[in-house]
C-alpha cells in the first residue's frame, strides 16, 4: 500500500482521539523514519502522552478519525502486543512492578515475542498467545543480553531481581532501556514528560537512547522540558498544543523554547512551563 511518497516508517495522519468522551487529539500529523530522532514538546495537558498511548493502542484512548501507518500497514485495529511484535516500543513514564517475574525472565519472553514478530499481511499466523519456547535460542539470547548490558553498564545481579519491585527511579529507567535494547524496536516512543526524573535518571535514558541510536531505529522523545535534549540531540522538534502540532523545526526550536517558554507560540499568557 505504501507509495514512494509515503515511505516513512511511522505515519500519523490526521489523528483525532478522545479520552473519556473528551476530544484530546484534534488532527495530529507526524512522520518518523528509522534513523531519525524526533522530540515532541509542549505545555502540560497538550496531549503528548495521549499521542504516545494512541500510537501504542492503549484501550482507554479512542481514535475517532485518521490513521496510523506502521511499515505500510494501518495498525489502528491491532492490539498493543501485535504492535510491539512489529517493532513499536513505548517506554512508560511509570512502569509497573511485576512481583515473581525476574527481569531476566521478563526480557527473555519479551525477546521471544518480538522475534516471533507479527505480520499484518498474515494475521492468521499469530495467535497473540505466549511465544513458543523453541523460537528462542538460549545462547543467542545470552549473548545479546550480555552485549546490551555492557553497552548500558547494567550489573549482572540486576537480572535476578523481580521486575521493578523495589527498583529506584534510576533502576526502573535502566530496566526499561535494557528492554528497549533487547527488543530492538524500529520506532521507539519515550514519554518523559513529567518533572519526576532526576538528573541521574535523565542521563540513563539519554545514554541508553544515544547508545541505541542508529540507522535501524527511529525515536520520538516526549518531553516537557528541554533539559533532556541537552543529552539527546533531536533531528526534528515538534511542539504540541491543544491536541495539534503547531510548530516543527530543528533542534534550535527546543533552545528557543527553553529561552522564551511556550507562550510566544501558543499565544496564551505564560503557562507553568
Ligand atoms: N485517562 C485519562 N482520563 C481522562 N482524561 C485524560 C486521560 N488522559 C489524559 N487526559 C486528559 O487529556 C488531556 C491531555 O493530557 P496528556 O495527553 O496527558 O497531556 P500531556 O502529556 O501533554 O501533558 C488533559 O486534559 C488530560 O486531563
Ligand atoms: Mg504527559
Amino acid at each position: 500500500m505504501a507509495t514512494p511518497a509515503e515511505n516513512a516508517d511511522l505515519i500519523i495522519r490526521d489523528i483525532h482521539a478522545t479520552v473519556a468522551d473528551k476530544e484530546i487529539l484534534r488532527g495530529v500529523n507526524l512522520e518518523i523514519r528509522k534513523g531519525e530522532t524526533h522530540a515532541l514538546m509542549g505545555p502540560n495537558g497538550s496531549g503528548k502522552s495521549t499521542l504516545a498511548n494512541v500510537i501504542m493502542g492503549h484501550p482507554s484512548y479512542k481514535v475517532t478519525q485518521g490513521e496510523i501507518i506502521f511499515k505500510g500497514h494501518n495498525i489502528l485495529e491491532l492490539s498493543p502486543d501485535k504492535r510491539a511484535r512489529m517493532g513499536l516500543f513505548l517506554a512508560f513514564q511509570y512502569p509497573s512492578s511485576v512481583p515473581g517475574v525476574t527481569l531476566s525472565n521478563f526480557l527473555r519472553s519479551a525477546y521471544a515475542a518480538r522475534k516471533e514478530g507479527y505480520d499484518p499481511a498474515k494475521p492468521e499466523t499469530a495467535t497473540g498467545a505466549a511465544p513458543k519456547k523453541k523460537s528462542l535460542n538460549p545462547t543467542e539470547f545470552r549473548k545479546l543480553l550480555q552485549s546490551k548490558m555492557e553497552i548500558l553498564k547494567v550489573d549482572n545481579t540486576f537480572l535476578s531481581r523481580y521486575l521493578n519491585e523495589g527498583f529506584s527511579g534510576g533502576e526502573k529507567k535502566r530496566a526499561e532501556i535494557l528492554q528497549m535494547a533487547i527488543l530492538q524496536p524500529e520506532i521507539a516512543v519515550l514519554d518523559e514528560t513529567d518533572s519526576g526524573l532526576d538528573i541521574d535518571a535523565l542521563r540513563i535514558v539519554a545514554e541508553g537512547v544515544n547508545a541505541l541510536r542508529g540507522p535501524n531505529m527511529g525515536s520520538l522523545i516526549i518531553t516537557h522540558y528541554q533539559r533532556l535534549l541537552n543529552y539527546i540531540t533531536p533531528d526534528i522538534v515538534h511542539v504540541m498544543f491543544k491536541g495539534q502540532i503547531i510548530r516543527t523545526g530543528g533542534r534550535e526550536l527546543a533552545l528557543e523554547l527553553e529561552e522564551k517558554g511556550y507562550a510566544w507560540l501558543t499565544g496564551e499568557s505564560e503557562d507553568a512551563a
